[in-house]
């Protein structure tokens, strides 16, 4: 799968793509690009935002500088899926992380400040994902909240079989997945269920299914 990166600062995802699980597959499931709209705007100094028509405050993303990034890269046919990371996008939920690791080819838009010019959202953006109810300083959380997301759930990214069933998966029914605990059994006081210590995998499993919330 390709994903790819559109931002002011490539270089905060460094710290992701040094992680598990992308650092293991960064070259091989995953082909992640990252480009800077300073690199293609065909403003001068570098602008790529400009003061809100009406007034008011804070700096917008303008259409023209996204549309000559997109051009830039994509040379006039664009990706089938164009991600605008905004709070006023549709909600990011497990569903859709499963349907977009199943793409092969995703781009993301980060913005800042005010966020986007409306039509960028419109006319160069296909969708707008939010990651929740509340405002971050820029897009690039959000688009690596979203990438880590798609990106351990592509071929070789977790061990085998500890993608599939937890909180959310369909195996659990989208619910959340049942206690976890290792070492020391006791600790304070503090017993493990006596039926994790049993060995017995037919009441383990019982257990497990009866603690899906
Ligand atoms: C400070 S925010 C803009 C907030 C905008 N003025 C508003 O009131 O909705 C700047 C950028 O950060 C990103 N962002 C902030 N919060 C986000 C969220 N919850 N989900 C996705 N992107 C977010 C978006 O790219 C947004 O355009």
């Amino acid at each position: 799968m390709r994903i790819d990166v559109f931002t002011l600062v490539p270089h905060a995802f460094a710290w992701l793509t040094e992680q598990r699980p992308i650092a293991g597959i960064l070259g091989g499931e995953l082909d992640l690009r990252l480009f800077n709209y300073r690199d293609s705007t065909p403003l001068r100094a570098g602008q790529v935002d400009d003061e809100p028509y009406g007034g008011g405050a804070g700096m917008v993303l303008r259409v023209d500088v996204v549309a000559a990034a997109l051009d830039a890269v994509y040379a006039g046919s664009r990706p089938r899926r164009v991600i605008a990371l905004s709070p006023q996008g549709t909600p990011l939920t497990q569903p859709i992380v499963e349907e977009l690791a199943a793409e092969e080819h995703v781009t993301l838009l980060s913005a800042r400040f005010e966020g986007f010019d409306e039509r960028i959202v419109e006319h160069l953006a296909t969708d707008a994902v939010s990651i929740g109810p509340y405002v971050l300083s820029n897009g690039d959380l959000p688009a690596m909240v979203l990438l880590d997301a798609v990106a351990r759930r592509l071929p070789g990214a977790l061990a085998e079989g500890s993608g599939e069933l937890e909180s959310f998966s369909e195996q659990l029914g989208g619910g959340l997945e049942y206690p976890h605990y290792t070492r020391p059994a006791d600790f304070q006081g503090w017993q493990v269920p006596e039926v994790l210590l049993s060995g017995d995998h037919g009441r383990i499993e019982a257990w497990r299914r009866e603690h899906v919330r």
